[in-house]
């Protein structure tokens, strides 16, 4: 029963997705994942499998070629992925719950109409607002647009994009009106085609097949009709879908956390030392008691702020804590799960080592940590001051 959430009531949809996407993750994902993680590379079987499977599209409607699932149904699809691999899962949630929902949320009907099906079909998205000098102050972003015409000529540079190497429709923000501060940064849709230049390919700690690259834009040139969300609405637009993604980065956290548990719990009950299970130990025993804890204490957390979010209900002091929450256990689960397996553990064969590699990044991307106390020490603040 691991991984099913206890205090939830999911719907037969939801239950049924959750058990497709498990099995996609094992069957196809599965046997990938030490060779991706290895050669720091996404296998393209698995980025069209993924686009096979519906999981591009998970909340888009059907007329757009999309799965048209609950935003819940993309949380429970994004920890399947994850206890599997954290870096498919990594993909899939920047596409949907960041890419697919600006498009939903903010763009034209004709922005929906061509845009969305394509993402559902064949093409993945990236989300480019992090630069060289700006990460948690995000909206300190120096890259540039000026209209010219009917277009607009972006010149500037992005830091750290995930899945930047393989998509081909990307979401870029840049300032039209520095004076105004960052109420003058907007949200431009632009394709490869344009002149987008991958200036380097990041290798990394953790998510090693999930792509992660440096964007330079030299004069690229995009038409006015690609503006989404309206001129300076950007920043609005950037950190509303941030607070849902984060719900996305606590489920591939509580996932990781989870595939971690079960990879190496059965193995305390079948390696013996001292004539027992070393599982059946009470310090063993403790520890796997205190770290299930752990993970119900995430996964209701994460399932909590997705239903908020899906209610219509305020959620983004709850969507901070999930993210930050869910990171500690991910990386405290894995990091004991390397401990319980012994020195096997610690070597590639059993691939319980990479789940802790893959657990750092939690605390660092879509807000750090202390991004997501500072948000919730906002709400504290406001309501006690
Ligand atoms: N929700 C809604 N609005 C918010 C908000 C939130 N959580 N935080 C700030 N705002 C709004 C404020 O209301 C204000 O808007 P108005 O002027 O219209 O009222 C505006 O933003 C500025 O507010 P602050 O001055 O308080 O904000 P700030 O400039 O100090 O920082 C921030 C704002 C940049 C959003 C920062 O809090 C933050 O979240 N930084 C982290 C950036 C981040 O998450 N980057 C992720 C990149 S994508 C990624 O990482 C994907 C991936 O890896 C997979
Ligand atoms: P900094 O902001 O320089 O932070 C450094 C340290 O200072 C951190 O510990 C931080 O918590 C702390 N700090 C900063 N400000 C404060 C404060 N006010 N109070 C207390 N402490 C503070 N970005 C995208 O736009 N799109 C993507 O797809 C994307 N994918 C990523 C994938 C990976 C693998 C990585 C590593 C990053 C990705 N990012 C992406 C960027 C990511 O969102 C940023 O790295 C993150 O927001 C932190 O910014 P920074 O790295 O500049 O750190």
């Amino acid at each position: 029963r691991s991984g099913i959430p206890s205090l939830h009531t999911f719907t037969d949809e939801e239950q049924m997705l959750r058990e497709t996407v498990s099995k996609f993750a094992q069957d196809v994902v599965g046997p990938k994942v030490r060779e991706m993680d290895e050669n720091e590379q996404m296998d393209p079987s698995v980025i069209q499998g993924c686009f096979e499977q519906g999981l591009m599209g998970i909340e888009t409607s059907a007329d757009h070629g999309g799965a048209e699932c609950s935003f819940t149904s993309a949380i429970i699809a994004i920890e399947e992925l994850a206890k599997v691999d954290p870096s498919v899962s990594v993909m899939v949630d920047v596409h949907n719950t960041l890419v697919n929902t600006v498009f939903r949320t903010y763009g034209t009907p004709e922005q929906r109409d061509k845009w969305l099906p394509q993402l559902a079909e064949s093409k993945l998205g990236s989300f480019c607002l992090s630069e060289p000098a700006s990460g948690s102050d995000a909206f300190a972003l120096q890259t540039r647009a000026v209209k010219d015409g009917d277009d607009w000529i972006i010149n500037g540079s992005k830091m750290w994009i995930t899945n930047s190497y393989e998509a081909e429709v990307f979401l870029i923000f840049a300032n039209i009106d520095p004076s105004k501060g960052y109420k003058g940064i907007t949200c431009f849709i632009a394709t490869k085609d344009m002149g987008i230049q991958i200036a380097k390919k990041e290798q990394k700690l953790g998510i090693r097949a999930s792509s992660t690259c440096t964007l330079n834009f030299d004069d690229m040139r995009v038409p006015a009709a690609n503006v989404i969300g309206g001129e300076g609405k950007g920043y609005k637009i950037a950190i509303e879908i941030l607070n849902e993604g984060r719900i996305g980065i606590a489920a591939q956290m509580l996932g990781l956390a989870q595939g971690a548990f079960d990879r190496a719990v059965p193995y305390t009950f079948e390696r013996k030392q001292f004539g027992q299970a070393v599982g059946t130990f009470q310090g063993m025993a403790f520890q796997q008691a205190r770290a299930a804890i752990d993970l119900e204490s995430a996964r209701l957390l994460t399932y909590n702020a997705a239903r908020l979010k899906e209610e219509g209900r305020p959620f983004t002091r709850e969507a901070a804590m999930a993210k930050y929450w869910a990171s500690v256990v991910a990386q405290s689960v894995s990091g004991q799960a390397i401990e319980w397996a012994g020195g096997v553990g610690f070597t590639r064969e059993t691939g319980i080592e990479k789940y802790w590699r893959d657990s750092k990044i939690g605390a660092i991307y879509e807000g750090t940590s202390n991004i997501q106390l500072q948000t919730i020490a906002k709400f504290i603040q406001k309501q006690y001051s």
